[in-house]
């Protein structure tokens, strides 16, 4: 061997130890709040690896997004510029907004084109996040890494003795797992093999925690994988929120587990221990079968995240802060589950297509389809959702609309951790169940529907999702940020609409966009003594299903329509 040789060995080898060893703080992403919200989604690049450009999507940055900060009642306009070369959406996760500001499938944003939907908060405090929903282009918009936090405050939650000095006794923690090609270190849509974990976007990732009572905002933002968290020395922490709200009271854990799209808030007590440090490691050995990250499935790959225990976070602990939290509250809120008394129910069953499949699955017998509503409710209606999962996989199931309490997890009452504000839950293989209730509470919108689907996002994109319509109780589109009142007669249809309508602000123009979001009819229209009207022919239409989109000065309203 040369001399030269040998010393580029030396130099790979020890980079290699570098790469695997060296830890690095992470990120705390930087916060927006007011009433006015200005996020940019773009094309970026982002050095993961030093030197290196990985290519990635972020929200206002090259990677993630920041973390947006929401006080319960107060008005929000989001500004959501679509700098990417491709067609995007973005979804509040967990925000009970009316289906038009949700950012679903069905409100698309054109490349440089901005999305602003207005909207009160009316959700309690706790974590939420933001991501793309475009039908086929989740998975790859999430994963290079379009998602943000949202953090909600409410008088509940302030009137606690509870860490919230952001970044310092309050952490949010964006857990992911990435595959990364090992040459290139590009991201490669294979979720079944990821061989990096990230927290905050930050690679190998250390974080200094003061020696106290703090608060960890972990959400589950991987693509795929079941996050099964607890600490090296096994210690106990506190969980206080589930994914809308808080907990009754704080629950003493060992392990938490949390599906693809999940959060939870902890309390862990570092008191006194100042100089040491932790581990908050991952559990992937302690899944059971048919969990994303546990023990191999059958047809899949094991990956070098399965089935194993290892290190995700290190906690360099030092020291407190000036007047830190030194004690874990008692009790927390009171949840209130609707009554039942009236509510309808209805079975969900989720199955592999074929049976043994573990990649393709199917809701009640059916994938997902834009032109159809797969069922339909009343304002005010209660229902009951039955979830079997007949698949020989774990899934979690998210629907949008409003928060949903668990009454029953694989048939017995769920344990104190799924008791609060819920909006996905996980469903174990081979017959894991839940029961749900929901109320379709404030918004309703005949034309434009909410999702529910498995939030592992190739599950999504693959048709693993569904939709339904909560039907005003007058007739007529309404929806009070907007205050606009427009009827689109007939719909569905075949010859053409009638637009008709009243507005409070000044409409600007109304277009019909195609599915892809690209505009195929433009009328600017004027309103007169509120009132506003459009006829537009079916001769400039083509394909099946089209956005309605409305702007006034201050706002824009989009609507989904369906031509026969
Ligand atoms: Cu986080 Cu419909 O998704
Ligand atoms: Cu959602
Ligand atoms: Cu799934």
């Amino acid at each position: 061997m040369t001399k030269k040789f040998i010393i580029n060995l030396v130099l790979i080898l020890s980079q290699c130890f570098l790469q695997t060893h060296a830890q690095n703080l992470i990120s705390i992403p930087d916060t927006l709040s007011g009433n006015i919200i200005n996020l940019e989604i773009a094309d970026s690049s982002h050095q993961f690896f030093n030197g290196i450009n990985t290519s990635t999507i972020g929200y206002n940055g090259s990677y993630l997004g920041p973390t947006i900060i929401l006080n319960k009642g107060q008005n929000v306009t989001m500004n959501l510029a679509n700098m990417l070369s491709d067609t995007t959406t973005t979804h509040w996760h967990g925000l009970h907004v009316a289906p038009s500001n949700d950012g679903s499938p069905h409100s698309p944003i054109l490349p440089s084109q901005i999305w602003s939907p207005s909207f009160i908060v009316l959700d309690n405090a706790a974590t939420y996040w933001y991501h793309p929903h475009l039908h086929g282009k989740t998975l790859r918009q999430v994963v290079k890494g379009a998602a943000g936090l949202i953090i909600v405050r409410d008088i509940v939650e302030s009137s606690l003795q509870l860490p919230r000095t952001y970044g310092i006794d309050d952490i949010p923690l964006v857990c992911q797992f990435q595959h990364i090609d090992s040459v290139t270190k590009q991201i490669i849509l294979n979720d079944e093999l990821d061989n990096i974990t990230m927290v905050n976007g930050t690679i190998n990732p250390m974080v200094n925690i003061p020696a106290q009572i703090v608060r960890l905002r972990i959400l589950n933002a991987s693509s795929h994988r079941v996050l099964q968290l607890g600490f090296n020395d096994g210690r106990t922490f506190w969980q206080i929120t589930s994914d809308d709200g808080l907990l009754d009271i704080p629950v003493p854990l060992t392990r938490l587990r949390l599906g693809s799209g999940e959060r939870a808030e902890i309390l862990v007590n570092f008191n006194g221990q100042t100089g040491n440090t932790f581990y908050l490691n991952q559990y992937g050995n302690e899944l059971p079968q048919g969990f994303p990250g546990g023990p191999a499935m059958m047809g899949s790959p094991i990956g070098p995240f399965d089935n194993i225990t290892f290190n995700f976070l290190q906690i360099n602990v030092v020291p407190a802060t000036i007047n830190p939290i030194t004690s874990i509250p008692n009790v927390l809120t009171t949840n209130n589950i609707w009554t039942t008394s009236g509510a309808s129910t209805m079975n969900f069953n989720i199955q592999g297509s074929p049976a043994m499949s573990m990649t393709n699955f199917t809701i009640n017998g059916v994938k997902y389809d834009e032109n159809i509503n797969n069922f339909s409710k009343n304002l005010n209606d209660v229902m009951i959702w039955n979830i079997t999962n007949q698949s020989m996989m774990a899934h979690p199931f998210h629907i949008h609309g409003n928060h949903f309490f668990i009454t029953s997890y694989n048939g017995s009452i769920p344990p104190a951790n799924l008791q609060g504000r819920k909006d996905v839950v996980l469903l174990g293989p081979n017959g894991g169940s839940a029961t749900l209730v929901t109320k379709y509470e404030d918004f309703s919108d005949s034309i434009m529907p909410y999702m529910y689907h498995c939030h592992i996002l190739s599950h999504e994109d693959n048709g693993m999702m569904g939709q339904f319509i909560v039907n005003p109780l007058a007739t007529g589109i309404s929806d009070e940020a907007f205050n606009v009142t427009a009827g689109v007669f007939p719909n569905p249809t075949n010859n053409g609409w009638n637009i008709t309508g009243e507005c409070t602000e000044k409409i600007i123009y109304v277009k019909i966009m195609n599915s892809l979001g690209q505009e195929i009819y433009k009328d600017e229209i004027e309103t007169y003594n509120n009132k506003f009207q459009s006829n537009i022919s079916s001769n400039e239409l083509k394909g099946k299903v089209f956005f309605l989109n409305f702007k006034t000065e201050h706002e824009s309203h989009t609507m989904k329509l369906m031509k026969k």
